[in-house]
């Protein structure tokens, strides 16, 4: 039988797609990886991508429009046979036809507690909100930023002296456990969705 596909879209450093891309290896996420994507050429995770010798592609946003884009990006996933489309630091807001081209199939992980600061700069947010515990959220995308059903979270402790750095570089360990766990969640299909909550089966 052959294994389900994953599409990784992300933007930059790519540390979340390098840690689902170990995870694929290993064998703890039973899938392949079909296809990464940037909107950004010169992004550092695309580097490392196509260095594992992984298929790639990229183009660019800026400048571009957001339907046409997303089109475009959704044809590449589609060619591709894109089972499970995960977003690894993807600095875009995705238009509502492209969320529902992939029903349940769209995944994000973002570093905060959600519904807690969403949008950019959530550990900064977390910071200056002077909140003592943070974390990250894996969830469905949906078309609303930062806002659909929760998988999986993971908590850490804000402590006294934490700056952003080192808040993000706390929240970062957590993240590379956690995505690659709710991936293989939803690859296994045992759950359920009641209203807002991903119930297990
Ligand atoms: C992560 O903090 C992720 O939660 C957020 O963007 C960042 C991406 O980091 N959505 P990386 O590119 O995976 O290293």
């Amino acid at each position: 039988m052959s294994r389900p596909r994953l599409g990784i879209l992300l933007s930059g450093r790519g540390s979340n797609f390098e840690a689902i891309t170990r995870n694929v290896l290993n064998g703890t996420i039973k899938a392949e990886i079909a296809l990464v994507f940037s909107n950004r050429p010169d992004a550092r995770g695309i580097d490392r991508a196509r260095q594992l010798g992984l298929t790639c592609a990229t183009i660019a946003s800026a400048g571009a429009d957001r339907v046409e884009f997303d089109r475009k990006v959704a044809a590449l996933l589609t060619d591709h046979h894109v089972d499970l489309v995960c977003l690894a630091g993807y600095m875009r807001i995705l238009t509502g036809e492209f969320v529902r081209q992939f029903p349940q199939r769209l995944l994000n992980i973002h570093p905060s507690l959600l519904p807690a600061f969403p949008g950019l700069d959530a550990q900064y947010q977390a910071l200056q909100h002077g909140v003592k515990v943070s974390g990250c959220t894996v969830h469905f995308v949906d078309e609303n930023m930062d806002a659909g059903p929760i998988l999986l979270q993971a908590t850490v402790p804000v402590l006294d002296d934490d700056t952003v750095q080192s808040l993000s570089s706390r929240i970062l360990e957590q993240e590379h456990r956690v995505y690659s766990e709710a991936i293989q969640w939803v690859l296994e299909g045992n759950f359920r969705i009641e209203g807002r909550r991903v119930l297990r089966t």
